[in-house]
């Protein structure tokens, strides 16, 4: 092996690593956890190749038919460990106030107190990954850079193909450079002689933590998505949100895309949509029938950094270099760009195999009508599947959380400035939540206070992507509930405070719109096409933007168009199909102000006062309505 793999507990770092904290860290580390040996990851294509036939000859990959999906992975979790675990999610700030009533909470020596004895020997007969990455733009000044040491190789690879990943990191770190540093362990020490399994994780014990203060991230016990691959939401959201209150700035979970007119002219949209809600499609989205000449690239399709440029406007980076994104659904029709990205050198967790080596998975066949479901899989949990078994138990094939890890270099709808430092201006903000009724598929907010009002208080149905209950409307705020690190009344206060500074300097801030794609008619099944037709959603905020719209209809929480105002080339959508996805129920937005109001009594305090006065605003509408 020409790898640098140290035997026994010594931590030697290769002669190359020249910063002092890191090989410390790493040390202490070790001696901690124990491993059997170290690696430091190189983040080369052959290093990459040997992890994963390592994996393969663990039983935790199976190689997919070349011929189908060349060099790509199939890896079947343990039915335990499927999606984020929010309730064992700690954010351990020196006083509670500072989670804010959102987050769990514990001090910060208890927590440590609580973690060490778990920690002290968790990678007994494992490797340990030390893997160094930078979020952002390699040497950029937006970039972070995370190291993070964990006993799964299959979390190695996943962070090779998410982030900029390895040696080159260590290089811009040099000696003095500031990394955050994440420690995760999948929580299964192996026995003298043991035999380890296909996915090992801790059934019972799991702990995402986070010290936003000091900037450390501890992880015990899971190996999936965003439980395991640090970068993602505990440091791009948790750690970077906490970061960019005190500097000035957003972490936001939100795709970027740019989006380019017939005549040439770009606009460039941030949109945060909860977990599987939408924003992987969006961020690839192909224009449909009726829009010839327009174009949708991608920027980012999860995370966004934003920060004010010189210029005063906001320019958004994606600091991600990958996509981790739901399978289930995913379609030659719904997402041909993203069905595209996955042909090849993809990472596929917890979907079915076909009889020919092959992956599959609900939803696939819905792109060609008629098409017949396949006769035989295995499905995730390794058990033999047919139509006629679905048919008679309801067992899927795949996870409803199954995802695929690809580099955004195979995404053909990539845009030129992804990994462009200075990032993009932003020209408008969505807000976009899954809700079957109340929320009308798509309005402006009158001023940006208004805006901070939609995202604060939006719901959305949860979903497969974190463990719990599915299907129920609860309060997430800007999308974020699950991620931000800091106190959400004061995260609030923070986009306030930021659009007033813009405001002040004279700067035309980004509108901000509230959608949903989501809505269900009296049948039961969505109402809105979806998919490719948001782009008649997407056009109509570019002509308000623009000022080329009608005045559309203004009503209770903004304006929406009215049915004349979008364009309906190319596809047959009727006005009373409109008025289905649009209208606005006074009875529905009554209790919807009610859940309004708790969440405000949750966060009340710090709760900015604009935000109460939007709230005041409404009740005067809705009187006078
Ligand atoms: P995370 O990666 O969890 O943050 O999710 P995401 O927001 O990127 O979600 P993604 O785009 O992967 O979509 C999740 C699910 O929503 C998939 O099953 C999609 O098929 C479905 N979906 C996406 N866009 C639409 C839409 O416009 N309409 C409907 N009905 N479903 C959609
Ligand atoms: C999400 O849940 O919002 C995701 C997937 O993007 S994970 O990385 O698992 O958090
Ligand atoms: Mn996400």
């Amino acid at each position: 092996m020409n790898a640098p793999v140290m035997q026994g507990m010594q931590a030697h770092a290769p002669a190359h690593v020249k910063n002092a904290r890191l090989i410390a860290w790493v040390a202490e580390m070790a001696a901690l956890c124990k491993p059997k040996a170290i690696h430091w990851c190189d983040g080369s294509e052959d290093e990459y190749a040997r992890l994963c036939q390592q994996l393969v000859d663990a039983g935790t990959f199976k190689r997919l038919n070349p011929a189908r999906r060349a060099n790509s992975f199939l890896a079947c979790s343990d039915p335990s460990d499927v999606a984020r675990v929010e309730d064992r999610t700690f954010i351990c700030s020196e006083n509670k106030e500072d989670a804010g009533p959102t987050n769990n909470w514990m001090p910060p020596a208890e927590m440590r107190a609580t973690l060490q004895p778990l920690f002290d020997g968790c990678m007994a007969g494992r490797t340990m990954y030390v893997v160094p990455f930078s979020m952002g733009p390699l040497g950029s000044d937006i970039a972070h850079i995370g190291v993070e040491l964990s006993d799964s190789p299959y979390v190695a690879v996943n962070m090779k193909l998410m982030t900029r990943m390895g040696r080159a990191v260590l290089d811009v770190l040099g000696a003095q450079g500031e990394f955050v540093p994440c420690l995760h362990t999948v929580g299964a020490p192996l026995a003298a002689g043991e035999q380890d399994v296909p996915w090992p994780c801790n059934p019972t014990t799991k702990y995402i933590v986070h010290y936003p203060e000091t900037r450390e991230i501890w992880s015990y016990g899971s190996g999936y998505g965003g439980n395991a691959l640090l970068g993602k939401k505990c440091l791009a959201l948790r750690i970077a949100s906490a970061m960019g209150r005190e500097q000035g700035w957003l972490a936001e979970h939100m795709l970027i895309l740019g989006v380019t007119s017939p005549e040439g002219k770009k606009h460039h949209v941030a949109a945060a949509f909860p977990s599987a809600c939408g924003k992987t499609n969006f961020s690839m989205l192909v224009p449909p029938a009726g829009f010839e000449g327009w174009k949708v690239t991608t920027i980012g399709d999860d995370i966004a950094w934003i920060k004010p440029a010189a210029d005063g406007r906001l320019y958004a980076i994606n600091p991600e270099a990958g996509y981790f994104g739901v399978a289930p659904g995913t379609n030659l029709l719904t997402n041909p760009n993203c069905m595209r990205s996955l042909d090849r050198d993809v990472i596929f967790t917890n979907v079915a195999l076909t009889d020919d080596g092959d992956v599959w998975w609900e939803g696939m066949e819905q792109d060609a009508p008629g098409k017949a479901l396949p006769a035989h899989l295995i499905d995730w949990q390794g058990k033999d599947w047919t139509p006629q078994i679905a048919k008679e138990t309801g067992a899927k094939a795949a996870h409803p959380n199954a995802r695929f890890t690809v580099a955004a270099t195979n995404n053909p709808a990539l845009d030129p400035a992804w990994d462009d430092p200075a990032g993009v201006p932003i020209d408008a903000f969505i807000f976009g939540g899954r809700r079957s009724t109340t929320v009308p598929l798509v309005t402006e907010a009158r001023t940006w206070a208004e805006g901070v009002y939609m995202a604060a208080t939006m719901g959305s149905e949860t979903t497969a992507a974190a463990f719990g209950q599915q299907g129920v409307v609860r309060r997430d705020p800007f999308a974020m509930l699950p991620f931000a690190g800091y106190n959400m009344s004061e995260y609030f206060q923070h986009w306030i405070d930021l659009g007033a500074r813009l405001q002040a300097a004279g700067v035309r801030l980004p509108r901000i719109y509230q959608t949903n794609w989501f809505r269900k008619g009296e049948d039961g099944k969505f109402a809105w096409p979806g998919y490719g037709e948001n782009m008649r959603v997407l056009k109509w905020m570019i002509d308000r933007i623009e000022g080329k719209a009608g005045a559309g209809v203004e009503h209770l929480t903004g304006i929406s168009p009215s049915y004349g105002d979008l364009n309906w080339k190319g596809l047959d959508f009727t006005p009373a199909q409109f008025d289905t996805v649009t209208r606005t129920d006074a009875a529905a937005w009554r209790d919807e102000l009610a859940l309004h109001d708790k969440l405000f009594e949750q966060l009340a305090q710090g709760l900015p006062q604009e935000l109460k006065n939007i709230r005041a605003e409404l009740e005067d509408r809705l009187a006078t309505a």
